[in-house]
């Protein structure tokens, strides 16, 4: 990796944590699939077979929480909402179009990111909460009957979310060429920092974006 033509973007613990979360959410996924319609109930073998997948998804949840819980405190102070979140927003078709929004001038993370971030720290929030209520035989038994089929509902209505969301940030995180390096290497090259989060690299180098682009 050049330093001097590449900038730190994602530390290596939090690039482990989110890997592991990543292996960890496609088993939990798989697994919670297979519940949903009889002719996917093969997708439980992934986890050794219907028992052995019964007892390892909720505790393979409880793992992509903590390690969420990790991702959270390190990249929260970059998910802030800001005054330009807005205008992220309204230009978003022009975004989408590749087109290049110099009044951006966005930081570490667009405000399509951000929204991602709490999308996914509120549902894996709620997953845990209604699966704490579901778990049987451990918590379960403490939660009156119509309590735990709220609990199931909900579950299952988060998790259908989450997957939603998650399938737009992995087409995304592909679709933006160079943003797979992030959560790889850590490394992205400075014209991708100074493209896609200008503030970011003025933030990181000194750097004016606007003066190196021309
Ligand atoms: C193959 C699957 C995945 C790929 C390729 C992928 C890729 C990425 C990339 C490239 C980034 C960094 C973006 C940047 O620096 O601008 C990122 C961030 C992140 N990813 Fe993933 N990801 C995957 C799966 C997941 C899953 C399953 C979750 C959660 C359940 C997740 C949660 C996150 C979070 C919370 C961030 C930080 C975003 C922020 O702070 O705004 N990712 N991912």
């Amino acid at each position: 990796m050049n330093k001097r033509t590449s900038l730190l973007r994602t530390p290596y613990t939090v690039r482990i944590c989110h890997w592991l979360m990543v292996i960890c959410f496609f088993f939990v996924a798989m697994s919670g699939l297979s519940w949903f319609f009889p002719s996917l109930n093969w997708l439980n073998n992934l986890l050794g077979g219907p028992q052995l997948a019964r007892i390892l998804h909720p505790f393979l949840g409880v793992a992509i929480f903590v390690f969420l819980l990790y991702m959270f405190f390190r990249l929260v102070g970059h998910n802030l909402p800001e005054k330009g979140d807005g205008k992220w927003f309204a230009n978003v078709g022009k975004v989408a179009k590749g087109e290049h929004v110099e009044e951006l001038d966005t930081g570490k993370y667009n405000a399509g990111q951000k929204l991602l971030f709490w999308g996914i720290m509120g549902l894996i929030s709620v997953l845990l909460i209604s699966g704490v209520v579901i778990w049987r035989p451990w918590f379960a038994p403490l939660f009156s009957i119509p309590l735990i089929r709220i609990g199931l509902f909900v579950h299952a209505l988060a998790g259908v979310l989450l997957m939603l969301l998650i399938i737009g940030h992995i087409y995304l995180a592909f679709w933006v060429k160079g943003s797979v390096d992030s959560m790889s290497s850590g490394y992205v090259s400075r014209k991708w920092a100074r493209t896609h989060h200008p503030r970011w690299y003025r933030q990181v180098t000194g750097d004016s974006a606007r003066k190196e682009r021309s």
